[in-house]
C-alpha cells in the first residue's frame, strides 16, 4: 500500500470505516483532500492546526509525526498511527480510519453529485462584549479580537469606521437584541453588525456566458439556492461569439469599456433580481463568484482581450488578484469580495475550471471525457494520473448560426427530430409551431438522417430514387431549393418557405463534429488510451445539456460508447461557481486545477488535419 509518488503525480486515499477510495494531488493535507472528497473529519478551526480535534489513525502507508502531533497525542498513540489530518501532507497512498464526529457539519450536493462540506469563507458570530469602563479602557477592537479568541484576525478601515458607533449603541440599549455579529471573509473583520444575524449570510454563484448570465443566490449558512435569474449577455449587441466581441474592441478603442460596463450592468441586474426573489436585503450578500471563458473574464475585469483573439493567444493573467463585487459592477455589501475564476489558457477558461470542478475530474479514478460544446468546444480528458485538455474550433452549427433555417434554442425550434422509413416527428420548444432548428434539433435531424440511409457516410443526400425506396414515407421531403438540395423538415407551402436542413447544414455540422472528435481523439492517443477505454463521457454546458447522448455517439461527436457511459452533466460551469462559495476547499480546488491539468494546444499539430478529414466521415452503425 506504501507506493511512494514522484512528486508530481496523485496518491489514493482510503479512507475507513467508509471505505471511500479517493485520488488526490500529491501534497494536499489529509484533512483537505477528505474535504474536497466530502468525508468530514473533526475540527473547529477548518484546518488551521489550532483545535486538535482533527484526530484520525493511519492504518497503512506513511505520514511522518508532525511537531503538533507530539503536542496532541501520547507516544503511544503516535506509535499506533494517530495524527492530526491537517497537518499530515499526504506523499504517498494511506489507509485511514476516521473517528465518528462530534458534531454533523453541513454538507450540500452539488455539481454532478459531489456532496461539499459547508466551509464558505464568510463566517458570522455573535458577540456579547462586555461594557468599557475607566479601569478597563481596553479599544473597541481589542475588545472584539479577544471575544473572538483570533487576535490575528486582519480588521478592514470600514468595519473601524463603525465598530465604534455600534458598540456604544448596544452598551446603551441592552436587551433581546442585544450584542453585535461580526463579518469575518477569511482573515478579515469586514463588518460589525447589530444584534445577531449569525443565521443571514448570503453569496450569489454567477455563470456569465457569452450568450447567457445565470446568477444563483445561496444561503450559505444551510448550502441551499434561494433563488435563481438569468438574462441573455448584453454584449450581444457587439457580436454573438468571443472573436467578433474582441474584433469590436480592435477597431473601437472605446468598445472595452462599453462592454465592461455592459457586463457589470448584467451582473448587478441579476443580484437585485435574486435578492428580491430571496427577500433577501443586498447588504446581507457578502461574497460572489464569476465563473466565465477568458474572454468573459478579461473583459469583466476591464482587462484588454485582444490578444487572446490572435496567435499565440496569450492570456493577461490565468489568476485574478483579489477583487471585490463592487469592482465588477455589483452592488451588495461595500466589503463583498468577488471570487473570479482562474483560466487554464485562452480558449480553457473559468468556466472549464470551474465544471471540472463541479464534475470532479481530479477526484474520479475513472477515464473521464468532459466535452463543452458550442462555438469553441472544450475537451478535458482525466485518465489515472493525467488531465489533459484543449479546445476545437466548431464553428457556429451548435449554435443554430451559420445554418440555413437555425435559430437559438427558444420558443419555435425545433428540438427534437425522429425519422422513420415511414414517418417524422419533431419535438418544437414551448409546443409551438416551429420556426427553425436549434443545435440539438440539428444533431438529432442529421443523426437520424444518418441512421435511416437518407444521408450516406460521407455526408451527402442520397439520391432521390435511393430515398424513395429506403424510406418511402419521408422521401418526398428530399427535395431542392434553388440549386441546393434540401430534407424539409416543416412545411409551409413551397420548400424554400418551409423549415429545412440543407447539404450545406449537413457539412457546417461534420465539419463541427470532425474538430470535436479530432480533439478527443488526439488527447486519447496522448494518454495512450483508446476509446473503449472512457468510463463516462460528460456532456457540458447548455448545449451537451440538449443533446441525445445516442444521438452525440450516432454522430461520432463523442466516442462510440454504450449510451449509458454518455450523460449530461448540466450547467457545471455555474455549479461550480456554487461549490467555491459553499467551501474554501472546493475553491483551494480549483486553482490546484490550473497546476493539475495539461493543456494541449492542437492547431500547430503536424496530425491535426489529416485526422480531421478522416473524422469528417460519419461513422458505421451504433456501437
Ligand atoms: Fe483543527 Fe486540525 S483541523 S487542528
Amino acid at each position: 500500500m506504501t507506493t511512494v509518488r514522484d512528486g508530481l503525480g496523485r496518491v489514493d486515499l482510503r479512507f475507513e470505516p467508509s471505505g471511500r477510495q479517493v485520488r488526490v494531488p500529491e501534497g494536499v493535507t489529509l484533512f483537505d483532500a477528505a474535504s474536497w472528497n466530502g468525508i468530514a473529519i473533526d475540527s473547529t478551526c477548518g484546518g488551521h492546526g489550532t483545535c486538535k480535534k482533527c484526530k484520525v489513525q493511519i492504518l497503512a502507508g506513511d505520514a511522518p509525526i508532525t511537531a503538533l502531533d507530539t503536542r496532541a497525542f501520547l507516544p503511544d498513540q503516535l506509535k499506533k498511527g494517530w495524527r492530526l489530518a491537517c497537518r499530515v501532507e499526504v506523499h504517498s497512498d494511506l489507509d485511514v480510519d476516521v473517528p465518528p464526529l462530534e458534531t454533523r457539519p453541513k454538507a450540500a450536493t452539488v455539481g454532478v453529485g459531489r456532496k461539499v462540506i459547508l466551509r464558505p469563507a464568510v463566517q458570522k458570530r455573535h458577540l456579547l462584549l462586555s461594557t468599557p469602563s475607566l479601569s478597563d479602557q481596553t479599544s473597541d477592537v481589542e475588545r472584539i479580537l479577544a471575544a473572538m479568541d483570533d487576535l490575528e484576525l486582519k480588521v478592514d478601515l470600514y468595519a473601524l469606521r463603525r465598530i465604534g458607533k455600534l458598540l456604544r449603541a448596544d452598551q446603551n440599549s441592552p436587551g433581546p437584541e442585544a450584542g453585535v455579529t461580526a463579518v469575518v471573509v477569511d482573515e478579515a473583520l469586514i463588518d460589525l453588525e447589530p444584534g445577531d444575524t449569525s443565521e443571514r449570510i448570503f453569496g450569489i454563484a454567477f455563470d456569465l456566458g457569452t450568450t447567457t448570465v445565470v446568477a444563483t443566490l445561496l444561503d450559505l449558512v444551510t448550502g441551499t439556492p434561494v433563488a435563481v435569474a438569468s438574462k441573455l449577455n448584453p454584449q450581444q449587441t457587439f457580436g454573438a461569439d468571443v472573436i467578433t466581441r474582441i474584433s469590436t474592441i480592435m477597431m473601437d478603442e472605446r468598445a472595452l469599456e462599453r462592454l465592461t460596463g455592459l457586463a457589470h450592468g448584467a451582473l448587478d441586474e441579476l443580484a437585485r433580481d435574486v435578492c428580491r426573489e430571496g427577500g433577501v436585503d443586498p447588504a446581507e450578500v457578502y461574497e460572489v463568484a464569476v465563473a466565465g471563458n477568458a474572454t468573459m473574464t478579461h473583459i469583466l475585469l476591464g482587462i484588454d482581450p485582444e490578444p487572446l483573439g490572435m496567435a499565440p493567444f496569450v492570456m493577461t493573467a490565468r489568476k485574478w488578484p483579489e477583487v471585490l463585487a463592487s469592482d465588477v459592477g455589483v452592488r451588495i455589501h461595500p466589503r463583498a469580495r468577488a471570487v473570479v475564476f482562474p483560466a487554464l489558457g485562452a480558449y480553457v477558461g473559468g468556466d472549464i475550471i470551474s465544471g471540472l470542478l463541479a464534475s470532479g475530474m481530479d477526484r474520479d479514478p475513472r477515464t473521464r471525457l468532459f466535452i463543452d460544446i458550442g462555438t469553441n468546444c472544450e475537451i478535458v480528458l482525466a485518465s489515472g494520473e493525467r488531465i489533459l485538455a484543449t479546445a476545437a474550433p466548431a464553428g457556429p452549427a451548435f449554435e443554430g448560426a451559420a445554418i440555413r433555417c437555425g435559430m437559438r434554442a427558444s420558443t419555435g425550434a425545433i428540438e427534437g427530430v425522429r425519422i422513420s422509413p415511414d414517418a417524422l416527428e419533431l419535438r418544437v420548444i414551448g409546443d409551438a409551431e416551429p420556426i427553425g432548428i436549434c443545435g440539438s434539433g440539428l444533431v438529432d435531424a442529421v443523426a437520424e438522417l444518418v441512421a435511416c440511409g437518407l444521408v450516406d457516410r460521407s455526408g451527402r443526400f442520397v439520391a432521390e430514387e435511393v430515398a424513395a425506396r429506403i424510406a418511402p414515407g419521408v422521401a418526398a421531403r428530399l427535395t431542392t431549393v434553388g440549386a441546393e438540395r434540401v430534407f424539409v423538415l416543416h412545411w409551409r407551402g413551397e420548400a424554400s418557405s418551409s423549415i429545412y436542413l440543407s447539404q450545406r447544414d449537413v457539412r457546417e455540422l461534420q465539419f463541427a463534429k470532425a474538430a470535436i472528435a479530432t480533439g478527443w481523439n488526439l488527447l486519447l492517443e496522448d494518454a495512450g488510451i483508446v476509446p473503449g477505454d472512457v468510463q463516462q463521457v460528460l456532456l457540458a454546458g447548455s448545449f451537451g445539456s440538449y443533446l441525445s447522448p445516442a444521438n452525440a455517439v450516432r454522430l461520432g461527436l463523442v466516442p462510440k460508447l454504450p449510451v449509458l457511459r454518455v450523460v449530461s452533466a448540466g450547467n457545471v460551469a455555474g455549479e461550480g461557481a456554487k461549490m467555491a462559495l459553499l467551501s474554501i476547499r472546493e475553491r483551494a480546488g480549483a486553482m490546484a486545477l490550473l497546476e493539475e491539468v495539461k493543456y494541449v494546444e492542437l492547431s500547430d499539430r503536424a496530425d491535426f488535419n489529416d485526422r480531421f478529414v478522416e473524422l469528417l466521415q460519419f461513422p458505421t452503425a451504433g456501437p
